[in-house]
């Protein structure tokens, strides 16, 4: 997929700054914004996305829609597990203050952040993503984003990102490096009513969570394997997740393997 990087129209300090920090990153073309609208440097660059630097905040626009990071699911979660409620992934992990979590498909990094808070300053989470655009604008957005409460802010700041395949990273970790290891990857079949995450299909890696990946999962993992899918999916046989957990009412179940 080409991807080019410009800035806002205004051409504030702050995007030319993070639109050229983009392109070295990503290694990308920089294009001068020059009053142009986002369809049209498509259509002239033959990009089938384009990266905008605003301000302190990356967007990404491909034909299917703009993506941006923002902490706006995870931020009804943290409210609601510091109200007492139950979080169906965080009682999936049997997640408590101090474990270690590593997110092998890290997305938009809802899950990832609501595990940050939930494990807290003394636990760790680590997210994997294996899109380059997806790591670049979550990895920014969890580092610059300005949260409304310090918790979330802090949740987000300590998540670590890396750009890589999953199944490449679990192969270089140690034998139960992380107390949970956890997938989300596409749905098989995508729900009809995540008709907000259509943007994201075009630019995510779509493919299935393989049984190799699982069986290294298992071996870093010190307590649990964990997997969102679809309630129902033939995923959750094929790839060995025998228990399976969520909301009575969910359209998602968690599928669990227990490694203790
Ligand atoms: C459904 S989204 C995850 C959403 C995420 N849990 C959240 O809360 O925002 C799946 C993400 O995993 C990524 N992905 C899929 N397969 C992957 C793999 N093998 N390695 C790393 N990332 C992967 C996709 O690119 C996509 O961004």
């Amino acid at each position: 997929m080409k991807t080019i990087v410009t800035t806002d129209r205004k051409c504030h300090s702050d995007s030319v700054a993070l639109a050229g920090e983009m392109a070295a990153k990503l290694n990308i073309e920089l294009i001068d914004r020059n009053q142009q609208s986002v369809a049209g440097m498509m259509r002239r660059y033959e990009a089938q996305a384009v990266l905008v630097a605003k301000g302190k905040e990356l967007h990404l626009y491909t034909a299917e829609g703009e993506l941006f990071f923002h902490p706006n699911m995870s931020q009804l979660r943290v409210k609601n597990i510091r109200l007492g409620d139950k979080d169906h992934m965080a009682e999936a992990m049997e997640l408590k203050e101090g474990m270690s979590v590593l997110d092998c498909t890290l997305g938009f990094g809802a899950d990832a952040i609501v595990a940050s808070f939930v494990v807290g300053e003394s636990g760790r989470v680590t997210g994997i993503e294996a899109s380059p655009l997806i790591a670049a604008v979550t990895g920014y957005g969890l580092q610059n984003f300005l949260a409304s409460n310090y918790e979330l802010h802090a949740a987000m700041r300590r998540i670590e990102v890396h750009n890589s395949d999953a199944l490449d990273f679990l192969r270089q970790q140690a034998d139960k490096s992380y107390d949970v290891v956890y997938f989300d990857p596409m749905f098989r079949h995508p729900l009809r009513s995540s008709t907000n995450i259509n943007p994201l299909r075009s630019v995510a890696d779509a493919r299935a969570l393989t049984v190799e990946a699982v069986t290294e999962a298992k071996r870093v993992a010190r307590r649990r394997v964990v997997m969102k899918e679809a309630r129902g999916s033939a995923e959750f046989a094929r790839l060995g997740f025998a228990k399976i957990a969520g909301g009575k009412w969910s359209k998602i179940n968690f599928g669990i393997i227990s490694v203790e």
